[in-house]
């Protein structure tokens, strides 16, 4: 199983502020292992950034274009990403499911472009809270899955992760508890099971995200299926980031 953590600045910090946070990132990362830590910058930052990051670190985009190359202006595709050394994308994040046109099917074409650049995608899931107090949580879950997840190729599944961000927990301060987290991961894992059988579904990382933080990091990390984090406001700072990383229980140091 591979253990997980990333970061997710969305739409903040200068250039400057990227390259001081992986200086302040480098010495705590050669000596800690066990935990893949990965990190997923603005679009304008990666050509400098990810050839630049310390070892250890892997420099992830926050979008790809569902298109291939051609007219598709301001946008950039999977083969731009690898050409300049980023090792894969977040896809489907909810912020930019509800306020920036990507539903389901372009979701899984990013996914797609993704993988057949040979490169990781973060795949994003996760509820509203209107969603989960009609107790459809679990459904909307396991249909994000279904139109992102589900049809690709098992030799191609092992660039894939997973991450449950609960909506309603995403940058609201309100951490799903550990239960509430493990019980939709058990069924994410469940899925994956009827998906792609127990081997390869317990070789899927499984993230949480979701107002995770120094404080709260270790109990949730410590659950069955959660395999790690994808951290929003709580990676800005080396020190938060190094804090949330600590809690997982595979960290070597
Ligand atoms: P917060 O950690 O700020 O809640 O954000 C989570 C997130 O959306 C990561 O992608």
């Amino acid at each position: 199983m591979r253990n997980v953590v990333a970061g997710n600045w969305k739409s903040n910090k200068l250039l400057n502020d990227a390259r001081a946070w992986m200086d302040g990132m480098s010495s705590w990362l050669a000596k800690n292992g066990g935990v893949d830590v990965m990190v997923a910058m603005p679009a304008p930052y990666l050509a400098a950034c990810a050839p630049e990051a310390p070892e250890g670190l892997h420099v992830l985009a926050q979008n790809v274009s569902a298109e291939g190359f051609g007219a598709h202006t301001g946008e950039y595709t999977a083969e731009m990403l690898q050409s300049c050394g980023v090792a894969g994308a977040i896809v489907g994040h909810s912020e930019r499911r509800a306020r920036f046109g990507d539903v389901d099917a372009v979701v899984a074409a990013k996914v797609d472009a993704l993988l057949a650049a040979d490169l990781t995608a973060v795949f994003c899931c996760g509820e509203t809270l209107q969603e989960r107090e009609s107790g459809r949580a679990e459904d909307v879950v396991l249909q994000q899955l279904q139109t992102g997840v589900l049809r690709i190729p098992v030799d191609q599944i092992g660039n894939v992760i997973v991450a449950y961000e609960p909506v309603w927990a995403i940058g609201t301060g309100v951490t799903a508890t550990s239960a509430q987290a493990q019980d939709m991961h058990a069924s994410i894992r469940g899925w994956l099971t009827e998906a792609f059988g127990a081997e390869v579904a317990e070789s899927i990382p499984v993230l949480y995200g979701g107002s995770c933080k120094p404080s709260n990091a270790a109990d949730l990390f410590s659950q069955k299926d959660i395999n790690g984090g994808l951290i929003g406001g709580a990676s800005l700072k080396p020190e938060d980031f190094q804090g949330v990383i600590e809690g997982h229980p595979a960290l070597n140091r």
